[in-house]
């Protein structure tokens, strides 16, 4: 099977790569990465080299490339993964949501729609459903996202729905919940806590530390993503969720007690604009596919920490100059906003 995969070189498409390339069944994959600041060609150094994987570092919202990749390639299927993806950058500023995860999912659907690509594969997020204090989100529940970034991603959802009902076009669309890992920029909270603790400074908490997330291991992810690929029905919706609900408080002191560190490193910051509460997945649809995570939270917790001990290279060289400007943007504010009582 052939495959374009966009933002491959992501941490969630480094990881599907990986897995689909060492995989039994015989894949060949296009990887098709802009490498913004979140794309990292290191994340697949291990596996380059395998016949059948094959880069280009190209724009989703160029349109010409897009035709002409699709074109030359003749791929199987398309699984898009390629986003720009931190609700706190989106807050700061959000063109480039609304240019990538918007109008670059629509110049793909337009390419899938005139290459007739059997298969279309749109992966998007939980924060599409919004947040809620109660039960858990459906595939048919309302979308109602609260942060630009949530509201990029359904967008691209929406327009997915509209080219299968409209065209025929055979667009499924995944929503995990938050994904953790191996490789994941250390912007997102697992590991920048992970990586602040090990370099010795505090670990910023927002608000009263009492948000939700649900947490899936990112090989259980990008299973899901795989057996979707192969058994998924066209103009469906899969939620994949990991089934394990975690406080930012708790999660911030599992960390610090794995890697041998004071609590006392935890430094309480003024929330987030519009944070949602909590998120979390009814996943009953992908279980009758098949699927169930294999990961407990506290085993894939602690390979995450180990991996970010054992790979300081990786992530030292991300915490750059540029990473230290964003951070004194972001995390500047929220210190200026004094901070909130836990
Ligand atoms: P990431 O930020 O680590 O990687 C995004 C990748 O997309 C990067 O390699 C980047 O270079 C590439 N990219 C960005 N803009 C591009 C463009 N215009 N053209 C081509 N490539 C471009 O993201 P991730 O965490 O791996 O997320 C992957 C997908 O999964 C996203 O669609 C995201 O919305 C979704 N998702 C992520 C999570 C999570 O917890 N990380 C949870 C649910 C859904
Ligand atoms: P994040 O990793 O940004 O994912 P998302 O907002 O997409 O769920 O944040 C996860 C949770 O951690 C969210 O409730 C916000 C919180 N958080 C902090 O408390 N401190 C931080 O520095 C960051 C980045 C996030």
């Amino acid at each position: 099977m052939k495959l374009i995969v966009t933002g491959g070189a992501g941490f969630i498409g480094s990881n599907f790569i990986r897995m689909i390339l060492t995989s039994a069944r015989p894949y060949k994959v296009l990887n098709y990465d802009k490498l913004t600041y979140a794309g990292n060609p290191e994340n697949l150094r291990d596996v380059e080299r395998r016949s059948g994987y094959d880069f280009i570092k190209a724009d989703i919202c160029d349109t010409a490339r897009v035709r002409r990749t699709v074109s030359s390639f003749k791929p199987d299927a398309i699984i898009n993964f390629a986003a720009e993806t931190h609700v706190d950058r989106s807050i700061l500023g959000a063109a480039d949501f609304v240019k990538t995860d918007v109008f670059g999912t629509h110049a793909l659907l337009e390419a899938v729609k005139e290459f007739k690509v059997p298969r279309y594969i749109q992966i998007s997020t939980d924060e599409v459903y919004g947040s809620t204090e109660k039960g858990s989100f459906t595939e048919t529940s309302s979308l109602v996202p609260n942060s630009p970034y949530a509201a990029s991603k359904a967008a691209g959802d929406l327009l997915c729905r509209s080219y299968f009902v409209t065209y025929g076009l055979p667009a499924i669309v995944t929503r995990s919940s938050n994904n953790y890992g191996p490789c994941q920029y250390p912007e997102k909270v697992i590991p920048l806590f992970i990586t602040n603790a090990l370099e010795g400074s505090s670990l910023p908490l927002y608000g009263d530390g009492k948000n939700v997330r649900d947490w899936i291991y990112v090989e259980d992810n990008c299973r899901a993503v795989e057996l979707v690929l192969r058994r998924g029905r066209p103009g469906e919706i899969y939620n994949i969720g990991g089934g394990s609900e975690v406080e930012n408080r708790f999660l911030a002191r599992e960390i610090l007690e794995l890697l041998d560190k004071p609590a006392s490193l935890i430094k309480k910051v003024c929330d987030r604009p519009g944070h949602d509460r909590r998120y979390s997945l009814n996943s009953s649809k992908i279980k009758k596919l098949g699927f169930s995570p294999s990961t407990d939270f506290g085993d894939g917790l602690r390979k995450t920490v180990e991996w970010y001990r054992d790979n300081p290279v990786w992530w030292k060289k991300l915490k750059n100059a540029d990473f230290k400007s964003y951070c004194r943007r972001q995390y500047g504010s929220r210190r200026k906003g004094g901070a909130a009582k836990l």
